[in-house]
């Protein structure tokens, strides 16, 4: 169903978010007539411009569209469901800090709902560079543009809510001073903080696939599960992003966030309901069941020059605005254990990182092997063990690796998979991520946004590791050439548990055609 009635404000109006994701997911959002009919956008920047003039760079953008995701195909633009967009869009020139902009702002909401109908609803998009974060929300709270819902009018008062995009605080006493900043203005039923892997179709199937089926749940605990391995690898470098990554490097940039997502979805305990906060207490019950993970549990690389995907590209500290003699790491392995009843001596083993082999991001279940070998007088004596591999992209889909007998007299064992890939069963869908996220803040739904405790937990869990990394230099990097599977020391923190392995980061090439 379509949204109900509301008004959109995006600060950073000029800025890539907007051009990259925002706008197109706007777009998709009214294509498959989401959006609201009584709607309309404000973007608010720092550059002179008028309402024409961001509608036309807009457009433009959208006409050459390359996109974070590459999934979205310019020469397909339904102009119908553009210009409908289009001409809702307006644009304010103002300073962030300065109260006559959330003033102007006030004035522009108060005719929208004239103009556009748009019934006092307001979605404040915070599109803007994390210093401003805390900033922003101080001035709409000066401004009464947030006031929160009290008791007596939740449901009927219009609404008010903000967006708050990564990253969401630096380390543990950041984030809390951030979270404390903002709730001074607003309640926590008005704030999204969005992580944008929770956008993606496949993380949140993960629930899906847990919950509607009674055939994974059972085998889903440490009696049958050995280890977890959970990989995000990019085969992007740093490329322009060095001013913001040098100050940030691969453990704050994914981990607490992006991969502890895919962390809390497969360890979670079904919720009582899918609501919001059934959902999002399941999930902070997973991170505090997790200790504070200890330095020599985790390993970081630096990359050398290499070549990625058939191309030369340059090492880390060979990047615009990096430091020749950077210590930012740009992968980072962790090893992690969840002390519940569920997982208790289940490693989860983490890795991420830039300029790996190839782009994947997956989760990867490993079974305990069969308890007896009763195939040892086979060829094939080490019975593999069985996997389920969750693949969040690309190749979305799910794969269950088991063994049957070669055919042929001799009994020899071999490894194969059922598949299902998403592109088998539907038809390609164009999103950029931000589709669900955008039109879930439009309804109310908050189960796919981070609650302040779970952001809190993240930078816990990670605390330890980001304090001895700031402090102690790295005294080998770079210590992975691009387009490898990163430092020999990530392996190493497998194999000295009992000699286990990563899988081997590249897509699987399937069966034998
Ligand atoms: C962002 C990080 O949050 O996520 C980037 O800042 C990273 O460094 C990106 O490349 C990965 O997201 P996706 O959707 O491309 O996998």
């Amino acid at each position: 169903p379509k949204a109900g009635p509301c008004a959109m404000v995006i600060f950073g109006g000029g800025g890539d978010l907007t051009k990259r994701l925002v706008t197109p997911a706007l777009y998709n959002l009214a294509t498959t007539r989401l959006l609201p009919d009584d709607f309309a956008i404000l973007g608010v920047d720092h550059s002179d411009g008028s309402d024409a003039s961001w509608r036309d760079s807009l457009t433009e953008m959208m006409q050459s569209f390359i996109g974070g995701t590459g999934e979205f195909d310019p020469s397909k633009i339904d102009m119908t469901a553009w210009d409908w967009l289009k001409e809702r869009m307006f644009y304010l020139k103002g300073d962030f800090e300065d109260p006559k902009t959330y003033a102007a702002v006030k004035d522009r909401l108060g005719a929208f709902e004239g103009s556009h109908k748009t019934g006092g609803n307001v979605l404040f998009y915070l599109a803007v560079a994390d210093r401003f974060f805390g900033t922003v929300v101080d001035k709409l709270g000066e401004a009464k543009l947030v006031q929160p819902d009290t008791d007596d009018d939740a449901g009927t008062a219009p609404w008010r809510r903000v967006v708050i995009e990564k990253p969401f605080g630096h380390d543990l006493p950041s984030a809390q001073a951030l979270n404390a900043r903002i709730l001074k203005v607003l309640n926590e039923d008005q704030i999204y903080r969005i992580d944008h892997f929770l956008g993606k179709e496949t993380v949140q199937n993960i629930m899906a696939f847990r919950f509607a089926n009674g055939l994974f749940e059972p085998l889903w605990n440490r009696d049958r599960i050995d280890h977890v391995q959970i990989t995000v690898a990019e085969t992007v470098g740093v490329e322009q992003r060095g001013a913001f990554y040098e100050g940030t490097g691969a453990l704050r940039d994914m981990v607490p966030n992006h991969v502890f997502q895919l962390v809390a979805m497969t360890a979670m305990e079904p919720p009582v309901s899918f609501d919001a906060d059934d959902v999002r207490s399941k999930k902070v019950d997973v991170f505090k069941s997790i200790k504070t993970i200890e330095p020599a549990q985790a390993v970081r690389g630096q990359y050398d020059g290499g070549v990625v995907l058939g191309k030369q590209v340059k090492g880390y500290r060979e990047s615009p605005k990096v430091d020749p003699r950077s210590k930012t790491e740009t992968f980072a392995a962790l090893k992690l254990t969840i002390d519940n009843w569920r997982w208790a001596g289940v490693p989860f083993y983490l890795r991420t990182g830039k300029y790996m082999t190839t782009r994947t991001s997956e989760i990867a279940i490993r079974f305990k092997t069969a308890p007896m070998a009763l195939f040892h007088n086979t060829p094939s004596a080490d019975i593999a063990a069985n996997w389920l591999v969750i693949r969040i992209q690309p190749d979305e889909g799910i794969s269950l690796q088991f063994e049957i007998k070669r055919p042929g007299p001799a009994v020899d064992l071999k490894s194969v998979k059922m598949n299902f890939a998403y592109k088998d069963w539907f038809p390609p869908q164009q999103n950029v991520g931000y589709e669900t996220l955008i039109y879930d803040v439009m309804t109310g739904d908050q189960t796919l946004f981070q609650r302040a405790d779970q952001v809190e937990e993240g930078w816990r869990i990670v605390g330890d590791v980001l304090h001895h990394w700031g402090k102690v230099p790295p005294e080998d990097f770079p210590n992975y050439i691009a387009g490898t599977s990163g430092p020999l020391a990530a392996d190493l923190l497998l194999a000295r548990d009992g000699g286990r392995t990563w899988r081997p980061v590249k897509l699987d090439p399937g069966p034998r055609k």
